[in-house]
């Protein structure tokens, strides 16, 4: 296990917590792979009932790491990344999170695949895929209109605005919402409530819910990753990354 991904097992409640907040909770390559297997080891073992993901009080997740998507750009299907993501939509068992503050990109899109989700009257969603010369992942070009309609999923990711809590409420995004201090408390009362129930039940259930569109969402996220990796390494994802480690806007007029 690594340290920026902190991994606690207790009462039949797996809690996976992003622990780099000096970098604002981004996700490297590493950390990727620790939470896929995680959630791997927590499908498979009977002791793990639900798992929580969590963030800080002040901040879910920066999204994918930069400098990682400038230096190492993850591609195929073998990825830690794509690990991480393929095992969002095949858990399972009920996956629950806790958010408060910025969750960006996969901060957001992740969401779309927990079961209940208790947000900080300070998280801020977004999905700025475009303004980085990326596309959608996790099946959120699917999910996102699905969920937002499709104006407002355009303007969450054409134009890559971020939208507040209350928006998130609204569409049914977020369970509920409260003070940023009692969000992580929250989402672990939820989780001991579900590990109480007959597993088997829970598990039956939510394939059902799921098992109208799974294969769908799996061809998704693999038609996006495929894109997504082409992106990764052209010259506007080159130019995005770099102004974002230069601290300048970057300059798309010449690509
Ligand atoms: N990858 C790598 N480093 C990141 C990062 C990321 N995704 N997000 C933040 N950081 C770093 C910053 O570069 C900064 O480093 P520094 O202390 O060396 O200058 C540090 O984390 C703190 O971030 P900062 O931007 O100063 O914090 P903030 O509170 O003003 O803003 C965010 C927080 C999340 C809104 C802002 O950091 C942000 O927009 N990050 C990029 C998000 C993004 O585009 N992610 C990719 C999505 S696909």
């Amino acid at each position: 296990m690594i340290k920026e991904i902190l991994v606690h097992t207790e009462g039949g409640v797996m809690t996976i917590t992003l622990n780099r907040l000096e970098r604002k909770n981004s996700i490297t390559l590493a950390m990727y792979g620790a939470m896929a297997d995680a959630i791997a080891a927590a499908d498979a073992d009977p002791a793990v009932r639900v798992v929580v993901l969590q963030g800080h009080e002040t901040v879910f997740s920066a999204g994918n790491d930069i400098g990682d998507f400038l230096d190492r750009p993850a591609s195929g299907m073998e990825s830690p990344a794509f690990r991480f993501l393929r095992g969002l939509p095949t858990f399972s068992k009920p996956l629950v999170a806790a958010v408060c503050g910025p969750a960006v990109g996969i901060g957001t899109t992740l969401l779309f695949h927990c079961d209940l989700v208790y947000a900080g009257d300070n998280a801020a969603f977004s999905m700025p895929f475009v303004n980085l010369g990326l596309c959608p992942e996790a099946a959120s070009s699917l999910l996102v209109p699905q969920m937002l309609g499709y104006h407002r999923a355009a303007e969450a990711l054409l134009l890559g605005e971020p939208f507040m809590v209350e928006a998130a409420l609204e569409v049914g995004l977020v369970n509920r919402v409260v003070p940023p201090t009692e969000a992580n408390g929250v989402a672990q009362a939820a989780a001991r409530k579900l590990a109480a129930k007959p597993i088997s039940a829970l598990v039956e259930t939510k394939r059902l819910m799921k098992q109208g569109q799974q294969q769908r969402v799996l061809q998704q996220m693999a038609d996006e990753g495929a894109i997504f990796s082409r992106l990764l390494v052209e010259p506007a994802a080159k130019e995005a990354f770099t102004a974002f480690m230069e601290k300048r806007h970057p300059d798309f007029s010449k690509l």
